[in-house]
């Protein structure tokens, strides 16, 4: 674990100030950022473990989770904006309709962001927070490095006083890293993420979020809903290919992390919704019969031709089936909130009594 205090830089975004540091409503910027890195040697060996585990499977698979590098997490704010990809605007329009509620009922004094990207809809409850006079701090937790980075110099500067402690890490590994506290604390966990995880690690990842919270505390989650299976497909699925491409980014990252020899374009974007388990599926499907070399591991993986690998399920969810999850968790729901079209829903919820 690396931890670094920003150095003062009289040229940089936040840079108006030469050698006092800059200022942010009276605290100097060394004070207000904190980067807590804890990627580097051992997440090469996570990545490295599950290609070893996944692409020796009967069938292949990797995890989501290695989809983002700079560049997928580009390609997933350009998701963000198709047309097809309800769930971002959904999940936005919910939280412009309830953030000041949901400001009221915590008293959050600090926000905590699991999986927090470029935080953009998280500005929704940050101003509300904001607005109600409790925000003091606000702590992203991501494997992406560098939106971590830009997400605490954007909003040390947009809201004055505002400390960030930004966590870069695996939040499967590294919830244990965020640290202790300071007040009423509102965990969020949004973008529909939570559906990445089959449903028994569901269950335990839930439990694991619930030990970072104490009695006065809260979760907020957002959650896709079940739906018509070709509203879902073409979410996955876009026109201009965006998707695919984003699919396929985890074969460049494999590529240049583990010495790999992959030709994305020997590979297909699937999605298909399978309606048994109700989640989307994302897969890559091989073109041709070949083999593929990853040097780091000196692996050979074979492909026969329409061979299909798992790259993401993404889980939808109905009312009934979150609140058992969340039971299963320690966790009572406090609010469900939703749009009229029940597409998307945030849950709000709060440790059993
Ligand atoms: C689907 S995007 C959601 C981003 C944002 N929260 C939103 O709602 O638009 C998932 C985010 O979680 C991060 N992420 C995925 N797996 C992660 C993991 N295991 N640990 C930490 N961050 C992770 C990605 O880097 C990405 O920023």
């Amino acid at each position: 674990m690396a931890t670094a205090r920003k150095p003062t830089n009289p040229t940089s975004a936040n840079g108006h100030a030469a050698n006092g540091g800059t200022t942010n409503g009276g605290l100097a910027t060394d004070d207000a950022i904190q980067i807590d890195s804890h990627l580097g040697g051992p997440e090469h060996r996570t990545l490295a473990e599950d290609v070893l585990d996944g692409l020796t499977r009967p069938f292949k698979e990797l995890p989501p989770k290695h989809f983002y590098d700079a560049r997928g997490a580009e390609l997933f704010d350009r998701i963000c904006e198709l047309p097809e990809y309800y769930p971002t605007r959904t999940e936005r329009g919910i939280l412009d309709a309830t953030a000041a509620e949901i400001a009221t009922l915590t008293g959050a004094v600090e926000l905590v962001e699991l999986g927090s990207g470029t935080a953009a809809k998280t500005r929704v409850l940050l101003d509300a927070l904001h607005r109600a006079g409790t925000l003091e701090r606000y702590v992203p937790v991501d494997v992406t490095e560098s939106m971590v980075r830009d997400c605490a110099d954007e909003l040390t500067l947009e809201y004055p006083g505002l400390r960030v402690h930004g966590v870069i890490g695996d939040f499967e590994r590294h919830l244990d890293r965020v640290p202790p506290a300071d007040g009423p604390r509102l965990v969020v966990f949004l973008g529909g993420t939570i559906g990445n995880f089959p449903p028994g690690s569901r269950r335990r990842f839930l439990r694991q979020i619930a030990d970072l919270l104490g009695p006065r505390d809260h979760l907020l989650m957002g959650t896709d809903l079940v739906k018509d299976a070709g509203v879902l497909k073409d979410a996955y699925d876009d026109q201009q290919g965006v998707t695919a491409e984003f699919n396929r980014n985890v074969l460049h990252v494999l590529n240049r992390e583990l010495d790999a020899d992959f030709d994305p374009g020997d590979f297909d974007h699937v999605a298909l919704f399978d309606d048994r388990h109700e989640w989307v599926e994302m897969r890559l499907r091989a073109r041709r019969e070949h083999t593929v070399t990853v040097g780091a591991l000196e692996l050979d993986v074979h492909f026969d031709a329409g061979e299909e690998m798992r790259t993401e399920i993404s889980a939808k969810f109905t009312r009934p089936r979150l609140e058992s999850d969340l039971d299963a968790a320690g966790l009572q729901l406090v609010r469900w909130l939703t749009d009229p079209e029940d597409l998307f829903a945030l849950t709000l919820s709060r440790p059993s009594a």
